[in-house]
C-alpha cells in the first residue's frame, strides 16, 4: 500500500471533530477561544492514555503511590512555590492593532527578567514585526502572571478591584486597605501545575503509606494557566490535564543521576508503548543558565509537530527546593526520618511531568496514516495501539435487515463487551462501516453474515493490513486475547 501525504494539523482537527474524538469548546455560543470538548472517542481515548501511564508507573511499580488533591488551595502555596511572583511570561502589545503576544516569541525582541524579577530588560529591533498585522511598533513590554485566579465564598473579585481602583483614585486610602483585605481572604487560584499538592501533601503521604526513599508520589488532574497565546488545537490551551510524578529520594544515599536515567528511560517506553513515533521525539538537555537555579539537570522531549519540533514532556531534578520552600513558608516539618541513618533529610525530587493533550496530539499525529488504494480511493487509518485504542472491535452483522444475523451478532458483541471496549454498527453498507473504524483507529472488526450461521464462523478483518479471515465464534476471545494485547 502507498503511502499518501503528510499529516498537517488541519487533517487531525477535521478527523478528530467528523469522529468526535475533540470538538469546539461552546461551539454554539460562536466557541470560546481555544477552548476544546472531547467526545466519545475523545474521552475514551484520554482515559485510556492515562489508565495505561497510572498502570505503567504506579500499579506495576512498588517505589509509587497516587494522590488526587484539590484543584483549589490554600494561596500560600503559590506564593511559597514561587508561582505569584514568577510564574509569567513577557506580554507586548502591538500598538498598531491592539493584539497581544509572548515577546520571548517574536524574532528581534530579546527580553529577560531582570535581576531578583524585578522587571524586565528588553531590547525590540526592527525585524521584530506584530505576527497579527505585520508591522513594527510596539509597547514596552510588561510580566503577565499566568495564573488564574478566582475567588471563593459570596464576593465578585472584579467588583472588589473596582472598589479597590475607586478609592486610589479618590485617595480614601483606608477604604482601599479594607477592600485589599477583602480580595485577600476571597482570592484563590487554580492551580497550575499538580505538582505542587503532591509536596504540600508530603508529611501525610508519608506517615499514612509508610514508605521508604526514594519512591514517587503521582498525580493526574487538570492544570490552568491564563496562557498569553494559546494554539495550536489542543498543543496550548488554558485548560488541560497533567500526569505528574515526584520521585523523592536521599541525596546523601541515592545518585541522583541514576535515578534521572532511570526515570528518563521510563519515559521513552512509555512513549513507544503507546504509540508515540519515536523517531519525531528528541531529548533536549536544557542548558546551565536556561534551567531554573535549583535544578541540576533537566530535560525537554520535544516532538516533531506539523507546527515545529516543540515541548511534549518535561523532566526535571528540581533539588529539594518546593520541600524546603514549603518547610519555611507553613512553618511544618517536611523532612523525613531515615532509620537507616539516624538522620532528618528533606528530600531531593526528579519530576517527570507529562501533558494528557499533548499526548494526544502526538499519538495521533504519530498514528495518522493515509493510504493509497488504487483508483484515487484513500484510506485514512489512526494506527493506535489496541491497549489504547478507544474501541478495540466492532461487530457487524452483515444486513440490518435481517433480524437472524442482527441477533448473532448482538450475541458476540455481548459478549465480548464485558472484556474489550467494544461497538455495535450496523448502519451503511460494510465497507462504509470498515472505514469508519479505520479513522477511529479500531484494531479488529468482526462481521456476521449468512455462512456464519451455518459454520458457526465470521470474517475477522485486521485495521493495519486490511486481511480477512474466518474464525470460529467459539475461538473469539483467545483470538482477541493474542492480538489484543501484542
Ligand atoms: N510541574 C512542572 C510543570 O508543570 P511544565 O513544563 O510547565 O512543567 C509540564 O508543564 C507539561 O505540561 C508540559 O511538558 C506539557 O506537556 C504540559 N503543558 C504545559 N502547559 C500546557 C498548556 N498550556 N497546554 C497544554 N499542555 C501544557
Amino acid at each position: 500500500m502507498e503511502q499518501k501525504n503528510q499529516v498537517t494539523m488541519e487533517k487531525i482537527e477535521s478527523l478528530c471533530k467528523r469522529r468526535g474524538f475533540v470538538f469546539p469548546g461552546s461551539e454554539i455560543y460562536g466557541g470560546l477561544s481555544n477552548s476544546w470538548d472531547y467526545g466519545s472517542y475523545g474521552v475514551q481515548l484520554k482515559k485510556n492514555i492515562k489508565d495505561h501511564w497510572w498502570k505503567f508507573f504506579v500499579e506495576r511499580r512498588d517505589d509509587m503511590v497516587g494522590l488526587d488533591a484539590a484543584i483549589i488551595m490554600n494561596p500560600k502555596t503559590w506564593e511559597s512555590s514561587g508561582h505569584l511572583a514568577n510564574f509569567s511570561d513577557p506580554l507586548i502589545e502591538c500598538k498598531e492593532c491592539n493584539h497581544r503576544s509572548r515577546a520571548d516569541q517574536i524574532p528581534g525582541i530579546d527580553v529577560k527578567m531582570k535581576e531578583g524579577g524585578l522587571g524586565l530588560s528588553y531590547s525590540i529591533s526592527l525585524e521584530a514585526k506584530c505576527p497579527n498585522c505585520g508591522k513594527s511598533n510596539f509597547s514596552e513590554p510588561s510580566i503577565f502572571n499566568l495564573m488564574m485566579e478566582t475567588g471563593i465564598g459570596p464576593v465578585h473579585l472584579g467588583g472588589l478591584y473596582f472598589n479597590a481602583g475607586m478609592f486610589e483614585n479618590s485617595g480614601e486610602k483606608d477604604k482601599k486597605r479594607e477592600v485589599i483585605l477583602k480580595i485577600n481572604k476571597a482570592a484563590v487560584y487554580l492551580r497550575p501545575e499538580t505538582a505542587q499538592a503532591i509536596f504540600v501533601d508530603f508529611p501525610n503521604i508519608i506517615s499514612s503509606t509508610r514508605k521508604k526513599l526514594p519512591f514517587g508520589v503521582a498525580q493526574i488532574g487538570k492544570s490552568f494557566r491564563n496562557e498569553i497565546t494559546p494554539g495550536n488545537f489542543i498543543f496550548r490551551t488554558r485548560e488541560f490535564e497533567q500526569m505528574e510524578i515526584e520521585y523523592f529520594f536521599n541525596p546523601k544515599k541515592d545518585d541522583w543521576n541514576k535515578l534521572f536515567d532511570e526515570l528518563k528511560l521510563s519515559m521513552e517506553e512509555w512513549m513507544v508503548s503507546v504509540g508515540i513515533s519515536k523517531e519525531k521525539v528528541h531529548a533536549v538537555e536544557i542548558p546551565d543558565g536556561e534551567r531554573a537555579h535549583y535544578s541540576k539537570r533537566t530535560i525537554d522531549f520535544e516532538f516533531e509537530y506539523p507546527f515545529g519540533q516543540k515541548e511534549l514532556f518535561g523532566l526535571a531534578y528540581r533539588g529539594n527546593y518546593d520541600l524546603s520552600q514549603h518547610q519555611e513558608f507553613s512553618g511544618k516539618d517536611m523532612s523525613y526520618f531515615d532509620s537507616e541513618t539516624n538522620e532528618k533529610v528533606i528530600p531531593h525530587v526528579i519530576e517527570p511531568s507529562l501533558g494528557v493533550d499533548r499526548g494526544l496530539l502526538a499519538i495521533l499525529l504519530s498514528s495518522y496514516q493515509e493510504e493509497e488504494l488504487g483508483e484515487g480511493d484513500v484510506r485514512i487509518v489512526l494506527k493506535l495501539k489496541p491497549t489504547i485504542a478507544p474501541v478495540q472491535v466492532a461487530v457487524f452483522p452483515l444486513l440490518k435487515n435481517k433480524p437472524e444475523l442482527v441477533a448473532k451478532a448482538r450475541e458476540i458483541y455481548d459478549a465480548l463487551k464485558m472484556e474489550w471496549r467494544a461497538e455495535f454498527d450496523d448502519n451503511g453498507n460494510v465497507g462504509k462501516r470498515y472505514r469508519r473504524q479505520d479513522e477511529i483507529g479500531t484494531p479488529y472488526c468482526i462481521t456476521v453474515d449468512f455462512d456464519s450461521l451455518e459454520d458457526g464462523a465470521v470474517t475477522v478483518r485486521d485495521r493495519d493490513t486490511m486481511a480477512q479471515e474466518r474464525v470460529k465464534i467459539a475461538d473469539l476471545k483467545a483470538y482477541l486475547l493474542d492480538n489484543l494485547n501484542k
